[in-house]
């Protein structure tokens, strides 16, 4: 098989992006990031991750400053110039009406196209972003050839290799997956992409560059479905005396469904499945195929985080009372409030009169720019003085370890578990009025 030069270029340094670069350098290949914000391009430099990502500072310390296999720059020529497979790890933003927004996309390959035509040397061009199925064979493929002057396949490589890193352990996701896409368009796009990883023990899988972007969607889409379906299972539950952790036990034990993303609470959000489930619905409408269930898996997730609020309405009237609300972030381990739960519960207690405050331990400033309109706290003790409600949002590993006196603070002892994670038990023992998303309604 053809020996391929295998330096790594990345276009832009989100939790994709660095974290692809990095663990890429960290398998030994020479890594160049490319990014247009100068203050990100000088922190990776001093190995400052400008994004929180557990285990990524220390990674970055290996790889930029004792290997020094990855830089950054601001400089679109040196990345093209020092990379043979060139990834574009662009976001891919909804639009208004929930399609995909191309935007980054469009230009930036543009910009590599016409760098490609100037050139004599075999690049491929890897799109990592997560694109509807047809964009890389279709809009991409067409700008580049007409940026260029040249022929994809022939004159440059083009392949689509989708990414399935989940925050907070996307560094594991990487060097541990459970499989290899890459969709490309000849043999030789597809050998030159797949030679970074050749030392992965996992299935790789060589499919068209359309079926890895439908790959991606199918399965941020079937984990997001997962998701509403326990989620509509909890809602039934309530009403029927029925824990629903019993029933996600029951039911993920059958190997066929297992017990992972199972886990019933105010909904899921992030950078990810919104969007992406929006994009295919979307995609689905257009070629006259409407999904049905990825618009119920939809509709499902905007009521849910409101689920908590009517838990606490049968306890007690909001109107001016303060409502504490315990992690703000989408998930644990993150500082991303991207579509995060709390962001809907919170304009919701404040629309109904509520005063409203918040603590996350890692989300801060994210969590104020998102979220203007609350009390931002710096600790657990601080958000629970003399609220007359406390709601945990997220399941930040510092809740589960909570004892009942250090809820004493509050001034009425109302407890509402969005994340069911809380020892619910123990505090309905103390004396605490504690209602658990998907328990029985007592
Ligand atoms: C997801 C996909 O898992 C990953 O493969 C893809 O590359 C990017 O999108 P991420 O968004 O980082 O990763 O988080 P994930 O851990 O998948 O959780 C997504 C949302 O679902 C979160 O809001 C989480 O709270 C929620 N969730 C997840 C549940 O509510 N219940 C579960 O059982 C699992």
């Amino acid at each position: 098989m053809t020996q391929f030069s295998t330096r790594v270029g990345v276009v832009g340094t989100g939790y994709v992006g660095l974290v692809s670069g990095a663990c890429f350098a960290d398998l030994g290949f020479p890594v160049i990031c490319l990014d247009v914000v100068p203050e990100k391009v000088e922190s990776i430099n001093q190995a400052q991750p400008p994004i929180f990502e557990n285990g990524l500072e220390e990674l970055l310390q290996k790889v930029v400053i004792e290997e020094q296999l990855l830089k950054a720059t601001l400089d679109r020529e040196e990345m093209f110039t020092k990379s043979d497979l060139i990834f574009v790890c662009l976001p891919t933003p909804s639009s208004e009406d929930g399609s995909i927004d191309l935007g980054y996309i469009r230009s930036e390959i543009k910009e590599i196209g016409m760098l490609l035509g100037k050139t004599s040397e075999w690049k491929t061009i890897v799109v990592k972003s997560t694109v509807v199925p047809g964009t890389t064979s279709g809009v991409v493929k067409t700008i580049l050839e007409e940026s260029s002057g040249k022929q994809t396949g022939i004159d440059f490589g083009l392949a689509m290799n989708p990414e399935f890193l989940m925050e907070g352990v996307a560094i594991n996701n990487f060097s541990n997956p459970d499989r290899i896409v890459i969709g490309a368009v000849t043999d030789k796009s597809f050998n030159h992409v797949k030679a970074l990883y050749e030392s992965f023990d996992c299935e790789i899988q060589k499919t068209t560059t359309s079926g890895a972007e439908m790959i991606k969607y199918a399965a941020n889409s079937f984990l997001a479905t997962k998701v509403s379906f326990i989620n509509e299972i909890a809602n039934i539950c309530e009403m029927l005396g029925v824990d629903v952790g019993e029933v996600a036990l029951g039911i993920g034990l059958d190997d066929r469904i297992s017990p992972r993303f199972l886990r019933a609470g105010v909904g899921f959000g992030g950078s990810c499945f919104p969007k992406d489930v929006k994009a295919l619905y979307a995609v689905s409408k257009q070629v006259s195929r409407p999904s049905n269930l990825l618009k119920a898996t939809l509709d499902t997730n905007e009521m849910q985080p409101l689920r908590v609020i009517d838990l606490l309405e049968t306890l007690i009237s909001v109107q001016g009372k303060t409502i504490g609300l315990m992690g703000l972030a989408f998930k644990p381990d993150t500082d991303d409030m991207r579509e995060a739960p709390s962001i809907v519960i919170a304009n919701n207690l404040l629309q109904k009169g509520a005063k409203v405050k918040g603590y996350d331990p890692i989300a801060k400033e994210t969590a104020r720019s998102a979220i203007p309109g609350i009390t931002h706290c710096n600790s657990v003790a601080d958000l629970l003085q003399e609220v007359d409600a406390a709601i945990l949002v997220t399941e930040w590993s510092e809740f589960r370890e909570l004892k009942p006196q250090d809820f004493e603070r509050m001034n009425n002892k109302i407890i509402i578990d969005g994340r069911r994670v809380l020892d619910w038990v123990t505090l309905q023992d103390s004396g605490y009025s504690v209602k658990v998303l998907g328990q029985a309604v007592p």
